[in-house]
């Protein structure tokens, strides 16, 4: 028998609670049953976004709101920005790209962040730029983007900021009002640790403009369908949504507020540190070299020369039961990455360095046995994390 972990960026570990929670019985989703949970996990995600605008439900993993976000509010031709700073960000410009849309390109190189002042200079160097569109946590790195910074430059123009949030949300803290975010994108499966199969999107008044003229296609993704429908009394979603998967969120949702917000952003800061203190005293380079730039979901470890990343994942997998994630994209066989997001505490981060420090050992790589985990654990007690 090999117990495991689960210790990727996504889908993440589930509670018991919220697993027992998702093996209710079905309810119709037309019934006064299920619509009081419905109400309920929307206000619950809307106090998580820290937001008064719309926000739905859509039954489809992450891209599918990604693409609600380009479809609802851009027509043929339009211009857009999207800054890249990894693989999410690739996927923003191929969506745009393939529904027509005129892509103003901001690439960094992986493993740092997007320049507000180049967002600033690009508005105001096409004064028709429709949309800014960026990841807040970019998964594929580790990397997370200063968005409070690049909300209150986007805000001055018309154009509308689209911001991907699907591995940032509930792991760092967002403020989608204050910080001027016209669309937020979401997704079950990363901090909520909710089963996969759910997406979230709020739509501000601005983006709601916006989407008068949007003539881009789309139908099952229509936010003015979920609109009308959400208007309903009682409020309901168009098509059949993920029952199973929205009664399960509402028990998510009550453990992080149980928790507290704070809280669970200072968990998920100092389980990331951990992380980054015990590699790097391994001798290992995070991808990530400015420390500023990084966010507390996901750590990207640089694979050391001679050494496979497939490897690694391999054994760590099959032989020690810990599931962790290899590099997406061109970062494919560069880097292995280890998450801490959701349902996730100190002791799965000790047994994923603990079960890393030997598989490297097999692989021959060199350093200290217990160094790794003798850091994570000196990092829980330095930030008092014990007693919290
Ligand atoms: C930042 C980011 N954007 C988009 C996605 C895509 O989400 P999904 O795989 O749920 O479609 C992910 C998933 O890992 C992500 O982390």
């Amino acid at each position: 028998m090999i117990k495991k972990y689960i210790m990727t960026p996504g889908p993440t570990a589930i509670s018991e609670e919220v697993l027992l929670e998702h093996a209710r019985p079905l309810m119709h989703h037309r019934s006064p049953e299920f619509s009081k949970i419905f109400i309920e996990v929307t206000e619950k995600l809307k106090k998580l976004f820290k937001t008064q605008n719309d926000v739905f439900i859509l039954t489809s993993s992450g891209t599918g709101a990604m693409e609600a976000g380009v479809v609802n509010f851009f027509s043929t031709g339009d211009k857009v920005l999207v800054a890249s700073i990894g693989n999410f960000g690739e996927r923003f410009k191929k969506i745009c790209t393939r529904y027509g849309l005129n892509v103003i390109a901001l690439d960094y190189e992986w493993g740092d962040t997007a320049n507000p002042d180049d967002i600033k200079n690009a508005l105001d160097n096409n004064p028709d730029i429709k949309g800014v569109l960026l990841q807040f946590s970019e998964t594929s790195t580790g990397a997370i983007n200063d968005i409070e910074t690049i909300g209150n430059i986007v805000k001055n123009y018309p154009a509308i900021l689209i911001v991907d949030a699907i591995s940032g949300l509930g792991a760092s803290n967002l403020e989608t009002d204050n910080w001027g975010l016209d669309v937020v994108i979401g997704g079950s499966q990363k901090a909520l640790s909710a089963p996969t199969g759910a997406a979230f999107i709020s739509v501000s008044e601005k983006a709601w403009k916006l989407n008068e003229s949007a003539n881009l296609p789309r139908f099952y993704f229509d936010l003015g369908t979920a609109r009308s429908y959400a208007q309903k009394t009682p409020p309901q979603t168009p098509w059949t949504p993920g029952i199973s998967i929205i009664v399960a969120m509402n028990k998510a949702l009550d453990m992080m507020f149980d928790e507290g917000l704070e809280k669970v952003f200072e968990r998920h800061r100092v389980l990331s540190l951990a992380v980054q203190r015990a590699i790097e005293k391994m001798g290992l380079e995070p991808l990530v070299k400015d420390k500023s730039k990084r966010g507390f979901s996901v750590t990207s470890i640089e694979v050391p020369e001679g050494i496979e990343a497939k490897d690694i994942t391999k054994i760590m997998r099959v032989k020690y039961g810990v599931t962790i994630a290899g590099g997406q994209g061109k970062l494919t066989g560069k880097i292995i990455r280890i998450g801490n997001l959701g349902y996730c505490g100190i002791f799965d981060i000790i047994v994923a360095i603990s079960a890393l420090e030997i598989t490297l050992k097999e692989l021959g790589y060199e350093f200290e046995a217990g160094s790794g985990i003798t850091e994570v654990e000196k990092t829980f007690i330095e930030n008092n994390y014990l007693n919290s």
